[in-house]
């Protein structure tokens, strides 16, 4: 009896995206016809900090300063208190830089080409093609975290992605569908897929639209063999005092003196190392009477 053969399956790239039109979150910049300055503030948000919180800050700073001009005119104590607490305000900074670079290079307009997006303050590899795919709609390999390790799994049959490779790219450029619109969709749809199925401690084999031509899964999902993942500590860490101390000078409209910073952490030596290091920064500055206040 003749065999039928079983149809060719979809390549893996256009079932992720066809996944991505039933499954992905609404959220706010991914709304059509947000622009390319409103996708930079939330691609910089978003780096190590979670899509609920980002999403309420995002929205303000999007109607304070819709235009990079209007946060490069903008004292950067003002940027750092409306950062609020996303954490590594160092971003803040950054961003704001980023701003003035816009403004100043490209007449206020982000521009659209890769290297000169990567030449502004604060954007490296990822951030600049997100910028160039999510929005101006080019055809781009965007690679976070997320996306290494779908890739780690699908095509290598690794539990996890370990470090970044210079192969990261071309792997998810090999993986794009032939239509640019479609591989404008399918970058952020991978990112969706590992942000919402592919997981890292429990992925969700069974809502995921390639697990048929998953190479970890068809290897029978063999367990990570490489060092441990770091698991980031927050309690008693220097992240964590210098979040105190900025609370302190956020909530303050004057400067404030040594004795209120006190208040903020308990051990003096590690308060004061991190206030030495927000001054390093730039995130706090001192005034002439040894009082500290958001820089001006
Ligand atoms: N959409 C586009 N980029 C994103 C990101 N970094 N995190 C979540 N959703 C996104």
């Amino acid at each position: 009896m003749a065999v039928t053969p079983a149809p060719p399956a979809e390549p893996a790239g256009e079932a992720i995206v066809d996944w991505y039109a039933t499954a992905a979150r609404d959220l706010p910049w991914r709304t059509p016809g947000v622009d390319a300055w409103a996708v930079l503030v939330s691609e910089v948000m978003l780096q190590q900090t979670p899509v609920a919180r980002v999403e309420p800050v995002w929205r303000e700073w999007m109607a304070r300063w819709p235009r990079p001009a209007d946060l490069a005119a903008t004292p950067p104590g003002e940027v750092i208190r409306a950062w609020g607490k996303l954490g590594y305000p160092r971003r803040a900074l950054r961003l704001r830089e980023a701003a003035v670079a816009v403004t100043e290079r490209h007449d206020g307009v982000v521009p659209a080409d890769v290297a000169a997006l990567e030449a502004l303050p604060g954007i490296g590899t990822y951030t600049a093609r997100a910028v160039a795919c999510f929005g101006y709609g080019q055809r781009q390999p965007v690679v976070d975290t997320n996306v290494r390790r779908v890739v780690a799994r699908l095509v290598h049959g690794r539990a996890e992605a370990g470090n970044a490779r210079a192969s990261d790219l071309s792997d998810i450029a090999a993986l794009a569908p032939e239509d640019d619109e479609r591989a404008v969709r399918f970058s952020v749809a991978v990112m969706e897929l590992g942000a919402l199925v592919c997981v890292a401690r429990t992925p969700r084999c069974g809502a995921c639209p390639v697990r048929d031509r998953c190479a970890w899964r068809q290897a029978g999902s063999p367990a990570h063999d490489g060092p441990p993942r770091r698991v980031q500590k927050f309690a008693g860490t220097d992240r964590q005092v210098r979040g105190r101390l900025l609370d302190v000078l956020r909530a303050a409209h004057e400067p404030v003196d040594a004795a209120a910073l006190d208040a903020a952490w308990d051990d003096a030596v590690q308060r004061s190392r991190c206030l030495d290091s927000l001054l390093t920064d730039g995130l706090v500055e001192q005034t002439a009477d040894g009082r500290f206040r958001l820089p001006s």
